[in-house]
């Protein structure tokens, strides 16, 4: 068995030979004539010449060895469905939805805007555009009309695929009006909107423009749509995330690179097996959900289970007892939906037998020790952090058991995965900190490893700007997270440099929070900044400056204030944004050049030292902060 350190040190020395043979794991059309094309960084094009599909290779392929076996687990406790589709039948309402894009005007390289709940509908949505070489771009089911405008506007989808409603909690979320507000405030127009109707929500149809996919289903019923071979380079999809500016950025993924990552990953880090159950409890909206509910699993020919609901409803037991049911072997979730289980019922686990699982793996926000400990002695399983990014759609830092069986360290996510080559980077100089325990920016050198981003849709120039520019005088790629490395080679990752905030695990930025607040009519400035979370990992906290502060001079008018401002973010962005509480100050903290003083506020609300305060305008407004939150 090949060393682990051996294997990460081939992925970069011999990176050629490796990836060529990660190759080997998934089916090509055309074999490719060159594997890594870096001859105009950042803008590295993987398997030049070859041709493949994402579809074929999720779907097609498995029919003829595993056609009966299950490929897609629906199961939802909020309408109490439960539903297993067979590869067989996972190919046939793929190309059933494939042919209804293709009857609504799709064609390959248009892009397709999925906004739905988790349905099996939105899975085969996504299947179908990359069977066709159609771009998806898939909206988070949580956000509202003014982000899902924004996306509508950047995307310019020929269709958009909804749904008339989701469920939380057993309460009713109405998607189409949210979609039809939206459709309003965008620019671009989509030609048709495809419906999938679940009865719980009576909608309006907007005629000539809305489609009921029920009706056209029953017309392909079938329908044989075979797979667009397209080249390596091909965009499969963008993925909308947030950054430091308001404009949310469509993250663009390639195909051949993605498919050949995403496979080595469940074999490698995963440690599934084809013909197994995997079960990611993220939402199809997430990174995560694209690359480890949909396309990671059914690429590698495993079983996915796709749930709707909250994780302790009915009880805190019942992903558990889906392991058991469906005899899962990996699972994959977020610290934040651990530590509500932890809460809600410590001892659920013990009820079921949770024998085949093999490891829960965890991502998507800093794994908290007493979490890990918890989880980790509850399950007397491996819990396997790692960590990544919208941006490279699978691990940068785990341990790799698959590879070699190697000890985890409580708050590290682990070591560098195969492929990156990670260095952590003095942010004023630029030089590459090499020693342990030296805080710095986790920086990734080119060429990023296959199923990494290609660029910004439609954006080269913001990909280069954004990622390979932020470290004076050497073009890397920066995460925007700060690290640092222990003796022994593991990293542990300390927060974000930039304006982004972690949410439960939902990546956010505060500054789209901080322009829908602004767009209060009594608003006159605002800052948003993210405050440790005993549950959530963080929640945002909004000081805003008001227009005319006699609304807000006594308790009682504050808090309708706060109420009515949240009520604004709720509608523009989605609930999942919400400020946990907008307080009112009369001035906020700012240097003299007037910027704001962010990392300040977040101190003070923390209980921290806010560190060099000697540029400070006016420390009377950090005080207001303070007095505030009790500091
Ligand atoms: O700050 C890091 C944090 O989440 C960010 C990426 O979020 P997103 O694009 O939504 O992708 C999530 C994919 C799992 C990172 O920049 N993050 C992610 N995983 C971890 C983490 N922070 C600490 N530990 C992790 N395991």
């Amino acid at each position: 068995m090949t060393s682990y350190a051996d294997f990460h040190r081939r992925s970069l020395q011999d990176r050629e030979g490796f990836w060529a043979e990660q190759a080997k794991l998934i089916d090509w059309q055309q074999p490719f004539t060159q594997v890594c094309d870096n001859s105009r960084p950042p803008f590295t094009r993987w398997y030049v010449g070859g041709t493949t599909n994402l579809c074929h290779n999720a779907v097609d392929r498995h029919v003829a060895t595993r056609g009966a076996q299950n490929a897609l687990i629906f199961v939802s406790t909020e309408t109490n469905q439960e539903r297993v589709y067979s590869y067989a039948e996972l190919h046939a309402e793929v190309q059933r939805m494939a042919a209804s894009l293709i009857e609504l005007g799709v064609k390959k390289g248009d892009r397709v805007l999925v906004y739905m709940p988790m349905i099996p509908e939105a899975a085969f949505a996504m299947l179908a555009c990359t069977r066709i070489g159609a771009l998806h771009s898939v909206v988070f089911g949580g956000f509202a009309s003014v982000s899902l405008a924004s996306r509508i506007d950047d995307a310019e989808p020929t269709v958009v695929v909804s749904a008339d409603a989701g469920s939380r909690g057993g309460k009713v979320v109405p998607y189409k009006p949210l979609l039809d507000e939206a459709i309003a405030l965008s620019k671009h127009k989509p030609g048709k909107v495809l419906m999938v109707n679940r009865g719980l929500s009576p909608f309006t149809r907007v005629a000539g423009r809305d489609e009921d996919y029920t009706a056209l289903r029953e017309k392909h019923l079938n329908a044989q749509v075979p797979c667009e071979w397209v080249d390596a380079t091909h965009p499969s999809y963008t993925l909308y995330t947030s950054g430091t500016t308001g404009k949310p950025k469509g993250v663009q993924r390639d195909t051949g690179g993605y498919a050949v990552a995403l496979a080595a990953s469940m074999k490698h880090i995963f440690l599934g097996n084809p013909g197994e159950t995997y079960f990611s409890t993220s939402d199809i909206g997430w990174v995560v959900g694209h690359s480890y509910i949909v396309y990671g699993p059914l690429i590698y020919g495993m079983a996915t289970i796709m749930y709707e609901g909250l994780p302790i409803r009915p009880d805190a037991a019942i992903w558990w007892s889906l392991v058991e049911k469906y005899k899962v072997t990996s699972m994959f979730s977020a610290p934040t939906a651990i530590r509500v289980l932890k809460k809600q019922d410590p001892a659920a686990l013990s009820k079921h037998d949770l024998s085949s699982l093999r490891a829960l793996f965890l991502a998507g926000e800093p794994l908290d020790e007493p979490t890990a400990k918890w989880i980790s002695e509850s399950l007397g399983k491996p819990i396997i952090d790692n960590y990544w990014q919208t941006e490279t759609g699978w691990p940068i830092l785990t341990i790799c058991n698959g590879v070699e069986k190697q000890a985890s360290k409580f708050g590290s996510p682990g070591k560098p995965v195969y492929g990156y080559d990670v260095k952590l980077i003095d942010e004023n100089t630029g030089q590459e900190l090499t020693g342990a325990n030296q805080k710095g920016v986790v920086a990734i050198e080119g060429p990023l490893p296959p199923g990494c981003m290609q660029t910004v849709w439609r954006d080269d120039d913001r990909f280069v700007k954004t990622y390979w520019s932020s470290i004076p005088g050497r073009q890397v790629y920066s995460t925007f997270d700060w690290g640092i490395r222990d003796e022994d080679g593991y990293l542990f990752i300390l927060g974000r440099t930039d304006d982004v905030i972690n949410v439960a695990g939902h990546r956010l930025g505060t500054r789209e929070i901080e322009e829908s607040i602004s767009s209060h009519a009594n608003v006159a400035e605002v800052a948003v900044v993210g405050v440790a979370d005993q549950l959530k990992g963080q929640v945002a906290m909004a000081f805003a400056v008001l227009k005319d502060a006699s609304q807000a001079d006594t308790p009682e008018k504050a808090l309708k204030l706060e109420g009515a401002i949240m009520k604004v973010v709720d509608e523009q962005l989605g609930a999942v944004a919400r400020p946990a509480r907008v307080r009112f100050v009369s001035v906020l903290p700012k240097t003299r050049s007037g910027k704001l003083l962010r990392r300040a506020i977040q101190a003070v609300c923390e209980g921290r030292d806010p560190g060099d305060l000697t540029t400070i305008e006016d420390p009377s407004a950090l005080q207001q902060v303070k007095d505030l939150v009790g500091g």
